[in-house]
């Protein structure tokens, strides 16, 4: 079981969906995790309320890229009330796999960045 979860990040992490840059992004933020310099910036094209289209650019370790593919995937077509409610354990069901406290801010690297994102995002 185990190992079809690492297959299903390795998926995400190797083609993530939702990776490339909008034209018409809404807002954007960049985060970064200071410990490693790996980065996700976000962008969100926001119309009457709802995310309708929703890109990341970026680079680091499986856990974060993964986390943000599964989670554009998630907040995709979604109003910005339901994105802005994420929360740290939405992220790791989404993940589905037991992350250690050490790679908790990998696991959380997209999150961060997407409330950071959603707080400059015009209502
Ligand atoms: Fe940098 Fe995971 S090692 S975010």
């Amino acid at each position: 079981m185990d190992d079809l979860y690492r297959d299903y990040i390795l998926e995400h992490y190797r083609r993530p969906h939702n990776f490339g840059v909008l034209d018409d992004a809404t807002s954007s933020h960049e985060g970064a995790n200071p410990l490693c310099g790996d980065r996700i910036t976000l962008q969100l094209r926001v119309n009457d309320g709802v995310i309708d289209a929703v890109g990341f650019t970026g680079r680091g370790c499986a856990i974060s890229q993964a986390s943000a593919s599964l989670l554009t995937d998630e907040i995709k077509g979604k109003g910005v009330d339901t994105a802005a409610a994420m929360q740290a354990t939405d992220v790791l069901d989404l993940l589905g796999i037991e992350i250690s406290p050490a790679r908790m801010k990998c696991a959380m690297l997209s999150l961060e960045t997407l409330q950071a994102a959603l707080e400059t995002s015009a209502p």
